[in-house]
């Protein structure tokens, strides 16, 4: 039986039977007191000392056992567990199965290493706050299907073996044993399945779906994710993005019993640039980076005018704290990394402006820096873009949140259709999503906006989503302005296009990282913490530590020659 049975026993019951882990142990005098944990509960169990010296009961065995249930002694219980009024007199252990030295304890709080604990997953698993993390993910699962059936959304299932996918990573690859040479990619998400649905008829379509990506973890990257994968019919990003808020709303209070208000905010790309520095702001801050190019305009600070005259803006913020000298070094240092040139600053206290570049200051500029009082002004000017990693940083590090508990839902829209990533040409979103403007996207593709909609939450995007593009002679135009041949259109994604031919429905979808959402909600600082079995920061997993090397017999069934270091 489990310790939660044991709800409806009267005082002074034999208990068989009851099954659990050795938490704690203590000794008093004769009697060992034992901590008994099982999946829910904990109890005490009161032993003779000699019984758990005859069996050298230590943490971590799993044992049964048989003895009195009994009220505890007033000024023994203990009030922060839920049987902390009750204790079980033993009478016969029973050890199903013994436990070795612990490579760390079974508790919360520890310091252990990462790599040990993930190597130890299944005994990181039993502590209570890792437990708390899955059992949210349980439950988001659980919500996700109960407001699907609710709002008659079918949930259909995609392979994932499948021919590349492209969201802007690198496929993992499956070499095919039956198909010499050939090799299949796992899906980067299910993208290009959940419209083929569309094609087929279906009116809607959703899926909890693994997705995998070849790239660097980080806190909120992981290889192997899962997603809550979209898909409706007849459809815009208006009606998407309503029912998007539903569901949020439904599993927020449903799995975490916390309400949010809908509808979210939303904000163009361009003003998430402007205010926040970032697509993806935390709104928990309330202050915005502001624009003083117009007073600068006249300035006598060379590398302020050099720049404006070169369309470069001036973004300063304002904080009422006097950063001491070491306080803006470190601030410079790190704004450096994000590629600046340097952080301008100026102080000012009394009506007075300190800093180096005071003296170069006119007449409206000082006035325009004194009339926010004491504090410090800090500024960077050049292209938007190239500042805005700078503005966002220092506007999260200078300001605090003002409420840590708050979910505050934003809406990105309006996004150019590509970007630039480390000096390539990519789609913002994926090249299945429309233009917002044909024409234009035709005539100008890079200035061009993409009908592509982020999702952000306090700080994170949680999901993207899109209109796709239904017409195969759009989809041909947008895949040729992302510079792919018409080759290499035909081999990627000729099937495709002539999938899109058959008389396609507008679409529009969605999906929603399951993983980030429960890290958020949990205030988790990794993505890692609420994935049962994650990979560490370089893609391996020490608890079986894949990947591993194959032999070279397995790897000739495969076809499979691998290039020796020596041999590159
Ligand atoms: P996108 O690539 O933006 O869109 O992914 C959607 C959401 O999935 C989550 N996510 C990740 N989570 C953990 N680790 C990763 N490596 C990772 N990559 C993405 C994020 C992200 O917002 N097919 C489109 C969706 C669509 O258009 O319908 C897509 O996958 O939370």
């Amino acid at each position: 039986m489990n310790i939660k049975e044991l709800k409806n026993i009267k005082n002074d019951t034999l208990v068989e039977n009851l099954t659990g882990w050795v938490d704690t142990i203590r000794d008093h005098g004769g009697l060992t007191f034992i901590d008994l944990r099982d999946y829910e509960s904990f109890i005490q169990l009161i032993i003779d000392k000699k019984l758990i010296d005859e069996l050298k009961i230590k943490n971590e065995f799993y044992i049964s056992v048989t003895g009195i249930f009994k009220n505890r002694d007033e000024n023994l219980i203990n009030k922060k567990q839920e049987f902390g009024t009750y204790e079980i007199h033993v009478k016969e252990i029973n050890i199903i199965n013994k436990s070795k030295n612990l490579p760390f304890q079974i508790e919360d709080g520890i310091e252990t290493d990462e790599s040990i604990r993930l190597k130890y997953r299944y005994l990181d698993l039993r502590r209570n706050e890792m437990k708390q993390n899955i059992l949210a993910r349980s439950k988001v699962f659980k919500s996700i299907r109960n407001v699907m059936n609710n709002l008659n959304i079918l949930e259909i299932d995609t392979p994932t073996l499948i021919k590349s996918t492209p969201e802007g990573a690198k496929d993992f690859l499956v070499p095919s044993r039956k198909n010499p040479g050939t090799f299949y990619a796992l899906p980067q998400s299910p993208q290009m399945y959940k419209q083929l649905f569309m094609m087929s008829g279906f009116p809607n379509y959703y899926q909890i779906a693994k997705c995998y990506r070849d790239e660097d973890s980080r806190k909120d990257r992981q290889p192997e994710f899962t997603q809550l994968d979209l898909e409706f019919s007849n459809s815009n990003p208006k009606i998407v993005k309503e029912k998007l808020e539903i569901i949020v709303q439904h599993i927020f209070a449903e799995a975490f019993d916390l309400k949010i208000n809908i509808p979210f905010k939303s904000l163009s790309f361009t003003e998430a640039i402007n205010l926040y520095g970032t697509d993806k702001p935390d709104l928990r801050i309330t202050e915005t980076i502001n624009d003083a190019t117009d007073i600068f305009i006249n300035t006598s600070i060379t590398f302020v005018k050099d720049s404006i005259n070169n369309s470069g803006v001036f973004k300063y913020l304002f904080t009422k704290n006097i950063l001491s000298r070491k306080e803006i070094d470190e601030l410079e240092i790190q704004s450096k990394e994000l590629g600046s040139n340097g952080l301008g600053w100026i102080k000012s206290e009394n009506n007075e402006l300190t800093g180096p570049l005071v003296k170069f200051l006119n007449e409206q500029e000082s006035s325009f820096i004194k009339s926010f009082g004491k504090g410090t002004f800090l500024f960077q000017v050049g292209n938007l873009n190239d500042i805005s990693k700078t503005m966002d940083f220092l506007r999260t590090t200078l300001f605090s949140k003002t409420e840590q508990n708050e979910h505050i839902f934003l809406w990105i829209e309006d996004f150019p259709y590509f970007e630039i990533d480390n000096g390539i040409l990519q789609p913002s979103h994926h090249p299945f999503t429309s233009p917002n403007n044909i024409h234009e996207f035709e005539n100008n593709p890079l200035e061009a906006l993409a009908l592509h909609y982020d999702l952000v939450l306090n700080g994170v995007e949680l999901g993207s989503g899109s209109q796709r593009i239904n017409n195969p002679d759009l989809q041909t135009l947008v895949l040729k302005k992302w510079g792919l041949s018409e080759d290499e259109i035909q081999n990627r994604f000729g099937w495709f296009i002539e999938a899109l031919s058959y008389g396609t429905p507008e679409h529009a979808g969605f999906a929603i990282g399951i993983d980030r959402l429960v890290a958020e909600v949990m205030r988790q600082p990794s993505i890692r913490d609420v994935i049962p079995f994650p990979k560490t920061q370089s893609g391996m997993d020490p608890l079986t530590d894949a990947p591993t090397k194959l032999d070279k017999e397995l790897l000739k069934e495969y076809n499979i020659k691998v290039i020796e270091d020596n041999e590159q």
